[in-house]
């Protein structure tokens, strides 16, 4: 009995960020014990909103025995984290040479070193085809040498109750031997981009998870009150809980008066190629809908942005990245969204406070895990953990560890580059790799 009691909690937050992912296990109990991040503006957000210390390193020249002498050689429940993803992603350059993409394996050692019980390592979709299928094969590898049943998913966290689509692959390994599932998914979604219509209830959309914030200022030290003393709707009160203040910072933005036409022009769902071709922007005409390549960020080119799109209330947000208050414009308003909009679609809730410039809080915002879904997440793996943790330290596992599964992607079809990876995952599955 003493042993149950002494079962550890600690979890570590490794490319902590913002502290969403943070912010969603210390919801369900799982306070970290540390975050760890290179960004100094992000770190600031993590201490204020989480507590506790961020260091502000690198992870990948700081030695991994630095964070067993962190957790005093204590058994972790966890390590989370999400190295960056701009190598990998879709939205980036893709490049399988960026030195970004060998975080992920400082992170493998960094569990080498402190041993949890688990791990869950977050990133983008681009993980699962990086360098051919070969990145995600051999960290998978490495975690099952390390003692680790791992199970492999790309997941929506739309399906979570996010208001917004957003696909993620999640690499999830115990070393207790069990077999475990992700948790259910709880709602069904569309964003006009990505959809799953099913029974279940939707998703809160767009126009929910905004609401109750009243007009956007036109200043950042501006702050908005809300329109109402009461919320509207159930993602809205959760928004609102625990801020006393009655009114939201970070709501402003600054859309000139030209923008602000052109913005009247779209219809939900319309980007600029939907627009008369005198009024697509120049940039827009040259790459369509293709992210900037020439590495001149949007802003600065002048005008608005030609990613431009204009959102659908009544579904779910497309998926909420650093350039979401440039490029995504509002439902009902001829503005983009402001970074207090993103922060809601992400769930942060209203009282979290961002640190550093516009453009630092609005990376670090669509960098981040939504806590709603790492909540969700965190209070799964916490109810599997009760029942089949043990005390202390965890023995060696009484099964060998295996690839549990994978789930690559939902649709029907398959790229090339997927089915690749899908082959080489296959490969782990059915091999009797004697690991241990
Ligand atoms: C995808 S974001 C993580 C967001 C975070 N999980 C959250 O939920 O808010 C990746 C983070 O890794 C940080 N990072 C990048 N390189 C790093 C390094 N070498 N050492 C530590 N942190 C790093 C970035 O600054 C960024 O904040």
């Amino acid at each position: 009995m003493l042993i149950a009691n002494m079962k550890s909690d600690a979890v570590l937050s490794l490319f902590s960020g913002a502290g969403g992912f943070s912010y969603g296990f210390a919801g369900a109990g799982l306070q970290p014990i540390c975050g760890v991040e290179i960004n100094r503006d992000a770190c600031i957000t993590y201490e204020e909103n989480i507590g506790g210390i961020c260091h502000n390193v690198d992870i990948s020249v700081v030695e991994p025995y630095f964070f067993r002498e962190l957790l005093r050689s204590k058994e972790p429940f966890a390590v989370i984290g999400g190295p960056p993803c701009q190598g990998f992603s879709t939205a980036g350059s893709r490049d399988a040479q960026d030195p970004r993409n060998r975080l992920i394996f400082n992170y493998l050692r960094i569990v080498a070193e402190v041993r949890p019980r688990w791990f869950i390592f977050e990133n983008v979709e681009g993980l699962l085809t990086s360098g051919q299928g070969k990145d995600v094969f051999a960290l998978v590898r490495e975690f099952l040498t390390l003692g680790y049943s791992v199970r492999v998913h790309k997941a929506n966290l739309a399906a979570y109750g996010v208001p917004q689509t957003r696909k993620r692959v999640l690499i999830i390994g115990n070393r207790l031997g069990v077999d475990f599932s992700l948790p259910d998914e709880a709602y069904s979604y569309d964003s006009g981009k990505s959809r799953k219509p099913s029974t279940k209830p939707f998703a809160p959309t767009l126009d929910q998870a905004l609401a109750g914030i009243g007009p956007a200022a036109r200043s950042r030290s501006v702050t908005v009150p809300y329109l109402s003393e009461n919320s509207d709707n159930p993602f809205e009160q959760l928004m609102r809980a625990k801020n006393t203040t009655g009114s939201v910072t970070e709501h402003f933005h600054s859309t000139a008066a030209k923008d602000e036409g052109l913005y009247a022009l779209l219809e939900s769902g319309q980007t600029m190629k939907d627009l008369p071709e005198e009024y697509q922007h120049g940039s827009f005409k040259r790459r369509a809908f293709r992210r900037v390549m020439d590495g001149t960020p949007s802003e600065k080119r002048g005008g608005a942005p030609s990613g431009i799109k204009r959102l659908y209330g009544g579904l779910q947000s497309l998926t909420i990245t650093g350039s979401a208050s440039r490029e995504f414009i509002h439902p009902h308003e001829n503005r983009p969204l402001t970074i207090r909009e993103c922060a809601r679609i992400q769930t942060f809730p209203d009282h979290y406070r961002f640190f550093g410039s516009a453009a630092s809080v609005a990376q670090q915002i669509g960098n981040a895990v939504p806590p709603l879904a790492a909540t969700t997440l965190a209070r799964h793996l916490q109810a599997i953990d009760g029942r089949f943790g043990s005390g202390i330290q965890t023995p060696s596992c009484k099964s060998e560890p295996r690839l549990l599964g994978f789930l690559l992607t939902e649709s029907t079809g398959m790229s090339e580059a997927l089915q690749k990876t899908e082959r080489m995952l296959n490969s782990l599955l059915q091999k009797e790799l004697g690991f241990t």
